[in-house]
């Protein structure tokens, strides 16, 4: 007997699921670039670590953020252009980068590196401009090194650097967290700085670039942080029209879990934190509305994902990676399809060994996480029609939390071709659940073109790593239906997709 109903409304359509609410984002820190994208030992011609390369390509990654985070707010670009032996050697303020064991920035992956990457892997590059420490000049002169096909010394540059076509960045962040490591700033200052910068990256877009450039402002958690920033960028002589796209926040949780001593209580508190995704979405959006109700301002969540107390800046910020970490991801996920209208893009943080990383290496070896099997099992929702899906699920008090825990969570979109492809998964690490699967219209045996589930049998806490990884891939799903309802038994902590044609 089923105690869970999912029921999708096909008809019912939300918006358009954009391929970059998929995305990633990578940084300077710890293992995630140096020994992570780029390496002298596993490394093809170029430095690229093709095992890595291999994993992210087979992900159809859509964007991929760099060089930071904290890292971005004291990088200067012109370090890492040029003869690698040439490049100066840098102290970054951040991650304690040239103290104790943690070497300086060799600026040996810079962004010609980077963007080359990013063309090897089919990603599309955003890169965030320094504006903590640098100015608007700096930034300008970066995007016309990408970006410029002219006759100019930048561009010269570029091409004397190896790459003679313009390089395409769409995505340009004008600052990462600038209400901290970004400047320390108000938001009314930050938005200064906003217009300052972006009438100098803004308006390249128009003389410089033969594509469109999105800019990108950060936000911040603190909600009332956004509604004030955004009501002071509107304060300019162009009022709402001043040029911005998108605006960020980054949640992370799972801050009080250490992973090694956590138990079913602090699964149940993480996902509940995890969650909390759906209210940072509405009250951005809401200041979004507030503040600039004549045009859109799409919503990027430009960090995020779980961080444990293990991973600390001594360690590079190194987290284990398990099936809990990874039924949160399918958890923001679906509160990222639930929300496809407001959407534009988000980038778990880190890509590559750094907190919720999606691949790990050690040495020669390099693995998929759970969270990796998570976004494959993901990826046909990109691009389809996020639809209305409602979950009537049992729930678990979390008294820590002071707050209820759905046990079981789901999301659903349609594609071009009216595939209808179903997420669902068990958010109980205890128990399994019985799902009954209700579409509109009803749904026969013969509409069930394939059904997979990951994690059947499998510990939520386990630690993943090169020995077990082949363990987490996608299986088999049986599904019943009977009465034009289909019906799935899900163990716990399981995440399932269902495609229906
Ligand atoms: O991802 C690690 C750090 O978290 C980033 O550098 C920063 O932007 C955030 O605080």
């Amino acid at each position: 007997m089923a105690n869970a109903r999912v029921t999708v409304h096909p008809e019912a359509r939300i918006d358009r699921i954009e391929p970059e609410v998929h995305g990633h984002f990578s940084e300077h820190l710890g293992r995630c670039v140096y020994d992570g994208l780029y390496t002298d030992d596993t490394a093809g011609e170029d430095g690229f670590r093709t095992d890595v390369l291999e994993l992210l390509s087979d992900l159809d990654i859509p964007v991929l953020r760099w060089p930071g985070g904290c890292f971005a707010d004291d990088y200067h670009w012109e370090d890492g252009v040029g003869p690698q032996e040439d490049r100066p050697r840098r102290r970054n303020l951040f991650w304690a980068q040239g103290r104790d064991d943690v070497p300086e920035e060799s600026n040996a992956f810079g962004t010609d590196e980077f963007l080359q990457f990013c063309e090897r892997v089919g990603t599309k590059p955003y890169l965030a401009a320094n504006v903590g420490s640098g100015d608007p000049q700096e930034a300008a002169d970066w995007m016309e090194y990408c970006g410029y096909d002219g006759d100019t010394e930048l561009a010269d540059r570029r091409r004397e650097n190896g790459h003679e076509e313009p390089y395409e960045v769409p995505f340009w962040g004008v600052g990462n967290e600038n209400w901290g490591c970004g400047g320390q700033m108000s938001p009314e200052q930050y938005a200064r700085e906003y217009r300052r910068f972006a009438t100098y990256m803004g308006s390249m877009d128009n003389l410089m670039l033969d594509y469109d450039v999105d800019l990108i402002a950060c936000g911040f958690e603190g909600h009332e942080w956004n509604r004030r920033f955004l009501e002071e960028v509107a304060s300019g002589r162009w009022g709402v029209d001043f040029p911005l796209d998108h605006i960020t926040l980054h949640h992370y949780y799972g801050r009080a879990m250490t992973v090694s001593e956590s138990d079913e209580d602090d699964y149940d508190e993480l996902l509940v934190e995890a969650l909390e995704m759906e209210e940072h979405i509405e009250r951005i959006a809401s200041a979004v509305d507030a503040a600039a109700s004549t045009r859109d301002i799409g919503v990027i969540i430009d960090e995020w994902g779980t961080w444990h107390p293990e991973a600390v800046p001594e360690n590079g910020l190194e987290q284990p990676g398990t099936v809990l970490d990874a039924l949160s991801a399918a958890a923001v996920l679906d509160i990222f399809n639930h929300n496809a209208d407001v959407m534009t893009m988000s980038n778990i943080a880190q890509t590559v060994n750094v907190l919720q990383c999606l691949v790990e290496t050690d040495g020669d070896d390099a693995w998929a996480r759970p969270t990796y099997r998570v976004f494959d099992l993901y990826a046909p929702h990109k691009a389809n029609e996020a639809v209305t899906t409602t979950v009537d699920a049992p729930t678990r008090d979390v008294e820590r939390k002071d707050d209820d825990l759905p046990l079981v969570g789901a999301s659903a979109s349609v594609s071009e071709d009216g595939e209808t492809y179903v997420t669902v998964t068990n958010l109980d690490c205890r128990e399994g659940h019985s799902v009954e699967v209700e579409v509109d219209g009803g749904v026969t045996a013969d509409d069930v073109a394939d059904a997979q589930v990951l994690f059947e049998g499998q510990d939520a806490g386990l630690h993943v790593d090169a020995d077990n990884a082949d363990e987490f891939v996608a299986e088999d799903l049986d599904v019943d239906v009977a009465d034009g309802v289909l019906t799935v038994d899900l163990d716990a902590s399981t995440v399932a997709a269902i495609t229906l044609e």
